[in-house]
């Protein structure tokens, strides 16, 4: 009886170890998943400004493909870009993080309200800007 029981309490617990394992799997893959998606929504939303611009006024196709600023000057797609960071920016006079750009853009491009480096949609917009550079070898040193 005893033996039964003991056999019984460490097979549920062995299953139960094998559901939080493959639990938190997915939950991590998914938390991942969420923040690029939040990233590519915020990076199409107005919200992000006070012009009733987004990012994608200016980095078009989601940043995939190659921008247009309003003066119809072209700039280079997204893609990769978040692998060339930190990197020294000339304007700045100093090395800046992929945040920090982002900071940049939201200020200057969008005359809008800083976002917290630690807030859910900071993470995301570096999340969604980072999945396009998936596979790209990081080239910070030049
Ligand atoms: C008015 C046009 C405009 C808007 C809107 C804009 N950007 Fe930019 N962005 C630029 C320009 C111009 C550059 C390149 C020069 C610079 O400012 O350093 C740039 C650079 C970047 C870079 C770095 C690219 C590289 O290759 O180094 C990232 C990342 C970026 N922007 C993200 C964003 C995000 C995220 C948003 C929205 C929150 C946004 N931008 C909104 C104009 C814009």
């Amino acid at each position: 009886m005893g033996y039964k029981i003991r056999f019984l309490v460490s097979a549920l617990s062995a299953s139960a170890l094998l559901w939080c394992v493959t639990v938190s799997a997915e939950t991590s893959t998914n938390a991942m998943q969420n923040a690029i998606k939040n990233g590519a929504t915020l990076f199409a939303s107005t919200s992000l400004g006070s012009r009733g611009n987004s990012c994608m006024t200016c980095h078009r196709g989601g940043g995939r493909s190659k921008g247009m600023l309003p003066n119809g000057k072209s700039i280079p797609s997204l893609i990769g870009a978040a692998a060339t960071f930190p990197h020294y920016n000339k304007r700045a006079g100093h090395v800046i993080t992929l945040d920090m750009q982002v900071d940049s853009c939201i200020k200057n491009a969008l005359m809008g309200k800083q976002l917290p480096y630690n807030s859910t949609k900071m993470v995301a917009l570096v999340s969604y800007l980072t999945s396009l550079s998936q596979g790209s070898k990081i080239n910070i040193i030049k």
